[in-house]
Formats: C-alpha cells, sequence, structure tokens
C-alpha cells in the first residue's frame, strides 16, 4: 500500500466523518465506529478505506479492532460525548461513563497504538473543545475536556522527536452533538451559528501536511458571530 495510513475514530458521524472525508485523497482510511453497518457505509463513499469497529470504551474489544495494525501515519480521536447536567445531577456512574468515553478509551487506544505510530514517526490529533479551554456549560464536559488536554500535553513531552501530538479546540460545530445539547437547553438551533465540519477537518488538514521538521502542537477554531442584515 502506497499511502499512508490514518485512523479516524468516530468517523461514522460528524466532525470525524468530515475528517474522513478531508483525508480520503491522500490516505487509506481505518474508519472508526460502533456499528458495523454505519461503518461500511462510510467505508464503501471512499475511494481506499477499511472498518475500524469497537465501541472503545470495551477494552477488549479495542484491542481486537487494534491487532494487525503495525503501521500508524495518523491517529485522530474524534469520538466523544457531550453532557449537559451540572454536578449537582450526576452519579458516579454518569462520571465514569463521560470520563471513559472522552478520557480513557483515548489514552488506551492510543497506548495501544503507540508502537505503529513510533514505526511511522506519525502523529495523534486529538479533537478537544473550546470547553477544554474554559468551563462552559457542564462543568462535568468541560472537566473530560480539560482531562484530554492534559493527556495530550503530557503525550506531546513523552513523544517529541517520535510521535506529534496535535490539540484542537474547535468551538461550537454543526453536528447532531449540538444539535442535542441545544435541543436539550431549549434553544432554537441556527446553524449559521456553528462551524462546520469541513472547516474543522481542513484544521487538521493542516496538521497532517506540516512539514517534517515542523509540529502544529494546538490550533484553536471558532464561528464567528453571524451579523444580521440590513
Ligand atoms: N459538535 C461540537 O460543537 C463540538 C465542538 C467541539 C468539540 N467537539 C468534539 O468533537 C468530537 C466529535 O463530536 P461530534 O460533534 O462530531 O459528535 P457526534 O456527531 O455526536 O459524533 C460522535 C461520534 O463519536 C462516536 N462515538 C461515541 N461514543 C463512542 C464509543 N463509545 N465508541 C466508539 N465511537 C463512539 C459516535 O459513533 P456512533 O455513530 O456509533 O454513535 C460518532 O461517530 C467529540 O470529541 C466532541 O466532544 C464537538
Amino acid at each position: 500500500m502506497d499511502r499512508p495510513v490514518a485512523l479516524i475514530t468516530g468517523a461514522t458521524r460528524g466532525i470525524g466523518r468530515g475528517i474522513a472525508d478531508e483525508l480520503a485523497s491522500t490516505h487509506h482510511l481505518l474508519v472508526g465506529g460502533r456499528s458495523a453497518d454505519a461503518v461500511a457505509a462510510v467505508v464503501e463513499a471512499l475511494p481506499s478505506a477499511e472498518p475500524f469497529v469497537a465501541d472503545l470504551t470495551d477494552a477488549a474489544a479495542t484491542q481486537g479492532a487494534v491487532r494487525g495494525i503495525d503501521r500508524l501515519d495518523v491517529l485522530v480521536h474524534s469520538a466523544g460525548r457531550d453532557a449537559t447536567r451540572h454536578l449537582e445531577d450526576m452519579t458516579r456512574e454518569d462520571w465514569r461513563d463521560l470520563m471513559e468515553v472522552n478520557v480513557i478509551a483515548v489514552a488506551d487506544l492510543t497506548r495501544l497504538l503507540l508502537p505503529a505510530l513510533r514505526a511511522a514517526q506519525g502523529m495523534v490529533i486529538m479533537i478537544n473543545s473550546g470547553a477544554g479551554l474554559r468551563v462552559v456549560g457542564s462543568p462535568a464536559y468541560s472537566a473530560s475536556k480539560y482531562a484530554l488536554r492534559a493527556l495530550a500535553d503530557g503525550l506531546r513531552e513523552d513523544e517529541r522527536g517520535r510521535v506529534r501530538v496535535t490539540t484542537i479546540y474547535p468551538g461550537r460545530v454543526d453536528t447532531d452533538m449540538q444539535r442535542h445539547l441545544q435541543a436539550e437547553s431549549g434553544r432554537g438551533y441556527n446553524p449559521a451559528e456553528h462551524l462546520r465540519v469541513q472547516s474543522v477537518a481542513a484544521v487538521v488538514r493542516t496538521a497532517v501536511d506540516a512539514t517534517p521538521e515542523g509540529t502544529v502542537e494546538e490550533i484553536k477554531i471558532r464561528p464567528i458571530p453571524v451579523v444580521p442584515k440590513g
């Protein structure tokens, strides 16, 4: 296979799907998702791709899915979930579920793939959030994204000279996650107030195309406010 290889988690929908469409022109893709059918539909639509099916909160399933990957140029962590509740409404189990997807699964998948990433002098790209830089909305969601930021910052130093690590901090993006969040808060949804997934994917492209002596460590991207006409 001539193409470099990229694994994208959460590639069945939203930002991950946008990143898959962007990288499809240059990379062989491992399309990450929980549902074999949803993953197969994305694989079918791309020129060079194969499935990577696992619920990333399931350690054994994750370990099984990485078997056979011995070279990996790009690992994009886009799988993640939102949280709308505030502290007084969250049980220990709610906290565990959130941290499991947004932090622990990311750490574990990265650990399993580090040998393959080192072999390729590859890169890890974490889709964080503006909520990983300041607390907005649910403190629990921010706590998970602050933890993800610490994970990325630590990994970057540990792997400096071997594997490059990029964190992307998007503001609101027009995806199912944002529609769900705003439906729960009772606000009307206006896609024009959001970034398009293609805009986040373009930032990923910037990191992936960094020259060999350089590394893009962090990028923050936010939607510009919609100015009423007239
Ligand atoms: N949308 C925003 O405004 C926004 C802004 C900043 C950052 N982010 C971050 O960007 C990332 C992607 O968000 P999005 O808006 O694209 O979300 P989305 O539309 O809800 O898509 C989430 C993706 O993650 C996958 N996923 C969720 N839990 C999983 C699990 N346990 N195992 C494997 N895959 C799992 C989903 O797979 P299924 O199809 O199987 O459910 C889906 O492909 C998240 O980390 C989010 O925190 C989003």
